[in-house]
């Protein structure tokens, strides 16, 4: 498979070459509202003193994610890609929501949305073959501590439970795509951002606009790009399975 992230990490302190890294995706890897250089995939590749190629896109969805993939460089070591939100109109749903509306079920079926991850990670694979791609979740939006009709959350209990579960049918699309492909690797960020949540001591994440003063609403904020980047940082250090 390639130069494997450890193997670059001792080549990069011999100053052998430096570890190519590319990012796809939606906002959620892009970072609106927050500062130059503040998303995830700056952060990780400025700890692994990794060449950065940022291709993500805020509102982007897995049918025009090709569009990222075309810019991906040949001579990639990892590819980090949060996608499929917009394709459920998850994001867009809170919004709704938040300003009284009333949002629609999904469009499109969990596994459709599974058929999706599988297209584009198998054009991603086809355009970087030594590359590995770390498929990185959705932080956890709504967890256990959220308020429903709060300042943060200005929609109630039942609506709360919708927005769960849009975020469930894309955290198991997202777990069901990256299995049995061994040049995927899935960062289970969902499971491991739930206290970190809307309403949270620490929250990771914006609720509605004005909850916190960084970040877009509804989107991550610096410390949960941070607790990303931790994540990645983490998984890159260990060696393969
Ligand atoms: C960084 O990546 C770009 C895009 O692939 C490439 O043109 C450039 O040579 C790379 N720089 C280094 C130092 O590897």
């Amino acid at each position: 498979m390639g130069i494997w992230v450890v193997g670059a990490i001792a080549l990069q302190i011999l100053g052998a070459t430096a570890l190519q890294l590319a990012s796809l995706g939606s906002s959620f890897a892009a970072g609106p509202g927050l500062p130059e250089g503040g998303n995830y995939a700056h952060i990780f590749a400025s700890r692994l003193a990794a060449n950065l190629t940022d291709l993500s896109v805020s509102g982007s969805t897995l049918l025009n994610i090709n569009s990222q993939i075309a810019g991906i460089p040949g001579d990639a070591d990892l590819i980090t890609v949060t996608s499929g939100g917009n394709d459920l109109g998850y994001v867009g749903g809170l919004t709704k929501d938040s300003d009284g509306g009333h949002a629609a079920d999904p469009s499109i079926s969990e596994q459709t949305l599974v058929n999706r991850f599988n297209s584009a990670l198998t054009q991603i694979h086809t355009q970087a073959p030594s590359a590995k791609i770390y498929l990185v979740e959705y932080l956890t939006i709504l967890g256990p501590d959220v308020t429903p009709l709060s300042k943060d959350v200005p929609f109630n209990a039942e609506r709360v439970e919708h927005h769960r579960g849009v975020a469930a049918t894309l955290q198991r699309a997202t777990a069901q795509a990256a299995e049995g492909k061994a040049w995927v690797e899935r960062i289970p960020v969902a499971q491991a951002s739930q206290r970190n949540g809307v309403g949270s001591a620490i929250p990771w994440i914006n609720g509605n606009p004005g909850s916190t003063t960084n970040g877009a609403a509804w989107h991550p904020t610096a410390a949960g790009m941070n607790a990303v980047a931790n994540m990645l940082y983490e998984k890159a250090r260990q060696r393969p399975e």
